[in-house]
């Protein structure tokens, strides 16, 4: 897809299809009123006669008006004019892509109302027109084996008007929104990917094939040998009961100064998890393939700092294993030693996402990270807690966190902060070990991340748990490729791009 401006009359763009937009009530924005202007009142009276209402969402597509240079014309609703903002315009620009990628349309101008620079800058803009219609293009990767659809004609997409002042802002949002929609596609792809494909050896393959197509990139990856050399305990205890071997994989950007401190990006890589001995409920067991959506999310992430070239260093961390219950699994009650050398006492080994952080975080401590941020579908509490509109974010460095509450809301994918304080560390007292890795249902989110705190003592450490908003379930049953964007913007603004 190619991402270009516009900045002249909408009635002389040379496109296939021109996108402006209606609200509520038929009346016709600016853009519309100039293509009505040319086409002698043809909108005005589409919209009188009632066939066009404007409704948020609302898409109708008109062929051949007279007067434009464009052969097709695609009303687009955008509700009522008062509500209009960023999420309305960005509902209308969704409902806008999935009507055009129905049509042989090849070239598009989006002519639609802008919202207040406030609340959608220009590069913000611009980054918003790519990243929809990149994500609008997305098919699921399946493996039916019938005739594939016909890919959408779509392949050049005209984002105005751009003001000479504005080019350059527009311009840069369009190739990081392009750059990003790349990115979350390739943390999708594999999360779709079967826990039989998609294994840890298959995660740590993936990761050694993205290192070789990028020179800024290298790979090191933990065999079960190595890592029992590290003494990961909590990682060794998980991957015992299943028929794949571990890896760690440690995927490395070096953009940045050498020696300046890098950021370090963890996450969770639990190709299946059964629950293991605690097993789970077999209704919808299927969606624990998901489990690997935090070690997706950092391979997306790293494939993003190589292909935008950032001036940052970048670290990701994944641990990749499979939670199974063969005979010789760990069991409730057992004790392992995190190469930490902290003992857990595992009273729930489904509770094993928190097992293998714990020794990939404390793997994160020999790059003296300068931001440490993990991501985890964690826990089941946050879903009940947040739902699917938001992650939780938890952490010990508040800065972290505000940064990350921040880049969720301009990239509108958004997290929510939990409490972290001593009390819920206290949960997870055990009898027998140092602690426990459970530390009961109340305030199950937060407990978890404070298991993980134990293992981050002095670093600037954030944890993102993306449980509630990594896939969805039903119909439309997928990865959304979240939380690309928010890391997206986080490493962007750190990088200064
Ligand atoms: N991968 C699950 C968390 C999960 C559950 C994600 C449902 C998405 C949907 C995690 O490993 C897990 O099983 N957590 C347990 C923790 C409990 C045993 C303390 C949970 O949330 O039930
Ligand atoms: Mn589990
Ligand atoms: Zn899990």
């Amino acid at each position: 897809m190619r991402f270009e401006i516009w900045n002249k009359g909408v009635a002389t763009l040379e496109v296939d299809c021109l996108v402006v937009g209606v609200f509520e009530e038929g009346e016709l924005t600016a853009h519309a009123r100039s293509i009505d202007e040319a086409a002698g009142g043809r909108l005005k009276k589409l919209v009188s006669r009632g066939d066009f209402s404007g409704r948020a969402a609302e898409t109708l597509l008109v062929g051949d008006l007279p007067g434009l240079a464009a052969s097709r014309v695609l009303l687009t609703g955008l509700g009522a004019r008062k509500a209009f903002g960023r999420k309305p315009w960005r509902n209308a620009w969704t409902a806008a892509v999935d009507a055009l990628v129905k049509t042989g349309v090849a070239s598009a101008a989006v002519a639609l109302e802008r919202p207040d620079p406030e609340a959608l800058d220009d590069y913000y803009y611009g980054r918003a027109v790519a990243e929809i219609a990149s994500l609008g293009l997305y098919r699921v990767n399946d493996l039916k084996t019938g005739k594939k659809p016909k890919p959408a004609a779509l392949k050049r997409v005209l984002a105005g008007p751009a003001a000479k002042g504005q080019a350059k802002a527009i311009e840069r949002g369009l190739a990081h929104g392009a750059a990003i929609a790349e990115a979350a596609k390739v943390q999708r792809d594999l999360a779709n990917l079967p826990g039989n494909i998609c294994t840890p050896r298959y995660l740590a393959e993936r990761a050694r094939a993205l290192a070789k197509s990028h020179r800024s990139l290298s790979v090191r990856v933990l065999d079960e040998p190595a890592i029992k050399r590290e003494k990961m305990g909590c990682l060794l205890a998980v991957a015992q009961g299943g028929g794949e071997p571990p890896r760690l994989i440690v995927l490395e950007h070096k953009g940045g100064k050498a020696g300046a401190a890098p950021v370090v990006l963890v996450g969770k890589g639990v190709t299946f998890d059964s629950g293991g001995i605690s097993i789970k409920p077999s209704a919808e067991m299927d969606e624990m393939k998901y489990d690997m959506s935090g070690a997706a999310a950092v391979i997306a992430a790293l494939s993003l700092m190589a292909q935008l070239r950032a001036p940052l260093n970048v670290v990701g961390i994944v641990a990749a294993v499979e939670n199974m219950p063969d005979g010789k699994a760990v069991k409730p009650g057992d004790i392992v030693t995190s190469s930490s050398g902290q003992t857990v006492e595992i009273l729930n080994t489904d509770a094993e996402g928190r097992l293998i952080l714990s020794d990939a975080l404390h793997y994160a401590r020999r790059f003296k990270p300068a931001a440490l941020v993990d991501m985890a579908t964690l826990t089941g509490a946050c879903v009940i807690a947040l739902g699917h509109p938001q992650r939780g974010v938890v952490g010990t460095e508040g800065a972290v966190v505000r940064e990350l509450i921040g880049a969720g809301v301009r990239a509108d994918d958004r997290a929510w902060q939990l409490p972290l304080t001593q009390e819920y560390t206290g949960q997870l007292k055990s009898n027998f070990a140092d602690f426990a890795n459970i530390g009961g249902r109340d305030g199950g989110t937060i407990t978890a991340a404070a298991f993980l705190g134990k293992f981050t003592r002095g670093m600037r450490w954030a944890h993102l748990d993306i449980a509630g908003t990594a896939w969805r379930s039903g119909a439309h049953k997928g990865s959304t490729g979240r939380p690309t964007p928010l890391l997206a913007d986080f490493l962007i603004r750190r990088a200064g791009l």
